[in-house]
């Protein structure tokens, strides 16, 4: 038999006290890790209901799982001292013990079926209908960047994801790409949407639409990233939700439902026939300059926060660096390269002082 008396009291409490500490040296050291460096791409500060949700369940377990880790290692190492070889001490065989395989049983089962009610409870709330009045919008996924089309207010960007707070936003998760004749065409791979702070990760299917919803809590600008292997660039597959008061939403909307105006002086002129001579229009469509359907709708580009599908800052710099040759920003992307190698450094200028005045 173990030890008796006051020695048997000191393990325990040494043992206790060295799993507590360690345990908490270790959360507080992963939960600042989750903070450094990821630009707020953490779930672990949720600004919607539904990430809210599932951050509350993620919570339940953590604690649940830890009170096991620290019961178990307590335990193992006091047994471990309490019970260690000692001069006298004889081993002695026990068998069968139906009050402690009761206990046994029955506690897991409870911390079971406690992570099971809140865990179906909340897939059952996120897989169910978006709430009345939410808006819709179209996700479409592309090698490699996102495309947000909003049918009600005929609006289609990419890159931005610009919603409201405190109202639903229903998303329609869509793999290829609108064709003139307006049928939809399964031409792409499979993306995940994913922005850890409000939610998701949802997979983007060619040939199957799903579905996520979730009403922003906070203002302000959100982190997404493409979070499922789609090829060269789907580290640079990257986009923004950026949340706004009622009132900045419907000015973005009013802006994004007026056409560009035309160009203004003689270098956005220069820039505009530049876009038609390096072949722009074949693929991008700019309200009243063209209707190509394959890259980045461009009719609002120069609104963008970024570029070259959330990897570049919306700058003249890095606009020409990423039309002069995209290969080198997103290896892999589908906009070729030498597209404007025939044209002058001023006509690039152009085209980009062109492309950023589309506001
Ligand atoms: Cu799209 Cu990874």
């Amino acid at each position: 038999m173990g030890r008796s008396g006051p020695g048997r009291i000191i393990a325990l409490v040494v043992s206790v006290g060295i799993t507590l500490a360690v345990s908490a040296i270790l959360y507080y050291w992963f939960r600042e890790a989750a903070f450094l460096g990821n630009d707020y791409q953490s779930t672990f500060e949720p600004a919607s209901d539904n990430a809210e949700k599932v951050q509350s369940v993620y919570v339940l377990v953590f604690w649940l799982a830890g009170a096991v880790f620290v019961g178990v290692m307590a335990l193992t190492l006091a047994f471990a001292l309490m019970f260690r070889e000692q001069e006298g001490a004889e081993a002695v065989q026990s068998h069968g013990n139906s009050r402690l395989e009761i206990l046994w049983t029955f506690i897991p089962v409870v911390i079971v079926v406690a992570m099971a009610v809140p865990t179906f409870d909340a897939i059952v709330e996120l897989e169910g209908d978006a709430p009345e009045g939410a808006l819709e919008v179209e996700v479409v996924g592309h090698q490699w960047w996102f495309e947000f089309r909003y049918g009600d207010e005929g609006i289609v960007t990419a890159t931005d994801l610009h919603i409201p707070v405190d109202r639903a936003v229903h998303l329609t998760l869509l793999s290829g790409n609108y064709q003139a004749d307006g049928s939809f065409k399964d031409n792409d791979v499979i993306h995940s949407f994913w922005v850890p702070r409000l939610m998701g990760k949802k997979d983007i299917m060619p040939g199957h639409e799903n579905h996520l919803w979730f009403t922003p809590s906070e203002t302000g600008t959100f982190l997404g990233q493409c979070a499922e292997f789609c090829g060269l660039s789907h580290a640079k597959m990257r986009f923004r939700v950026i949340v706004h008061t009622q009132e900045e939403y419907d000015a973005w909307v009013a802006a994004q439902q007026t056409a560009p105006a035309a160009p203004t002086d003689e270098q956005l002129a220069a820039g505009q026939e530049a876009f038609t001579a390096a072949g722009c229009i074949g693929c991008h469509a700019v309200e009243g300059v063209s209707s190509g359907l394959v890259g980045p709708n461009l009719t609002h580009v120069g609104s963008r926060s970024a570029i070259a599908g959330g990897w570049l800052e919306n700058t003249p710099a890095d606009l020409e660096s990423w039309i002069r040759k995209p290969s080198s920003v997103k290896p892999g992307s589908h906009m070729p390269d030498g597209l404007v190698d025939g044209l002058s450094q001023e006509q690039v200028d152009a085209l980009v002082a062109y492309l950023q005045s589309l506001k």
